[in-house]
């Protein structure tokens, strides 16, 4: 079976190979390909019910239109989250994985891992999924952190977990506890102008190990880990498997470029490789092991979370604006009386 999704002329590897799908497939299953580097973004987890952030319309960054930020991605940047947090906590309930199951596209990758075949993952995403899919840790960096913790984003001072999934749950901003402090508490994920974790720069020399790169669900619009998928060796296979092409793929002969969802792919994927009741199981009791959080059940939706903040917003601004309005007037009449005094001769 060959893909029905690859968009380029089949490529050449060797002068008598094709690369596609079938071929990368009967390299795995003859032991030819034993090191598989994966780098996952949002669209993965897109199926578990959790907005990509750059998709036209349906990601979360065109639908934070109505807040007014300086641009998209603030609400995520340091320093505007130092100043005005709320706008992250408005909709961090609808953003939190709590009570969200692991896709089968996760799960294909528990299956690499059973199958010793996952040589290491990278993520974008903060959801965890990957492990609740039954990746080993020991196999996944969370390049842009993740929520299992957090801390005062001014004197790192760590916060209680009951009390985090509080402010989540009702979207208020948590401080810091030290009364000295008041700085605003972040989760232990990587915002834009912060540093990712160390371990990132260790951890990308696995990719030039790689005899088989995957990629699957990002834009590789956001740097580091954009630059991943250039660092794999010429002459490896790269599999895209994505909504739209990314980066530099198809540039290289050996890209095969899967366009379309990251479920549908690792199906076909697992077909080629005989694995596909396996893998359909494996999802099945992954789906069943991740129990509800109750503390995130029954929350507002994203849009309603937005919606919400946007009011509130707008309240502060026409309070802002009263308050502009006051002192104008105050600061004219005061002008008035004094250009209304004689001028005194002496
Ligand atoms: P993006 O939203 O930039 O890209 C998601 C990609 O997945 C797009 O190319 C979509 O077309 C594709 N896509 C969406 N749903 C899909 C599906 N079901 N199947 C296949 N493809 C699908 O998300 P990332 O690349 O992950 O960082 O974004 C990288 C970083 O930018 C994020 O980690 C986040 C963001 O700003 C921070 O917040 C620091």
């Amino acid at each position: 079976m060959t893909s029905k999704t690859d968009t380029k002329p089949q490529a050449m590897a060797h002068a008598d190979e094709v690369v596609n799908l079938e071929t990368v497939a009967s390299r795995i299953k003859n032991g030819q390909i034993t090191r598989v580097v994966v780098l996952t973004g949002a669209g993965i987890s897109t199926a578990a019910g959790i907005p990509d952030f750059r998709s036209p319309s349906t990601g979360l960054y065109d639908r934070l239109a109505p807040l007014n930020l300086p641009y998209p991605e603030a609400i995520f940047h340091i320093s505007y989250f130092s100043h005005t947090p709320e706008p992250f906590y408005a909709i961090a309930q609808a953003r939190h994985p709590g009570n969200l199951k692991p896709t089968i596209s996760h799960t294909f990758l528990a299956l690499l891992a059973e199958k010793n075949l996952l040589h290491f993952v990278f993520t974008q995403n903060i959801d965890g999924l990957e492990q609740d899919a039954g990746v080993p840790v020991d196999k996944i960096l969370w390049a842009h952190g993740n929520w299992k913790s957090q801390h005062c984003w001014k004197c790192k001072a760590g916060y209680p977990d009951d009390l985090m999934k509080k402010a989540i749950r009702e979207g208020e901003v948590p401080y810091c506890l030290k009364p000295e402090c008041g700085g605003a508490v972040k989760p232990d994920v990587v915002f834009f102008g912060q540093s990712l974790p160390l371990e990132f720069d260790e951890r990308e020399k696995l990719v030039l190990e790689a005899d088989l790169m995957l990629v699957m669900g990002t834009s590789l619009k956001v740097a580091p880990c954009s630059r991943l998928p250039r660092l794999v060796k010429e002459g490896t296979p790269r599999i895209l498997i994505n909504m739209e092409r990314c980066g530099d793929f198809g540039n290289r002969i050996e890209d095969v470029c899967m366009l379309g969802s990251c479920d549908d792919g690792v199906r076909k994927f697992a077909d080629e490789l005989g694995w596909r009741e396996e893998l359909e199981a494996l999802w099945q009791s992954a789906v069943e092991v991740k129990g509800d959080d109750q503390a995130f059940e029954g929350g507002s939706s994203l849009d309603e979370c937005i919606a919400k903040v946007a009011s509130q917003m707008d309240e502060r601004m026409k309070i802002s604006y009263g308050h502009k309005r006051m002192l104008e007037s105050h600061l004219s009449n005061k002008l008035a009386q004094i250009m209304a005094k004689p001028v005194s001769q002496d």
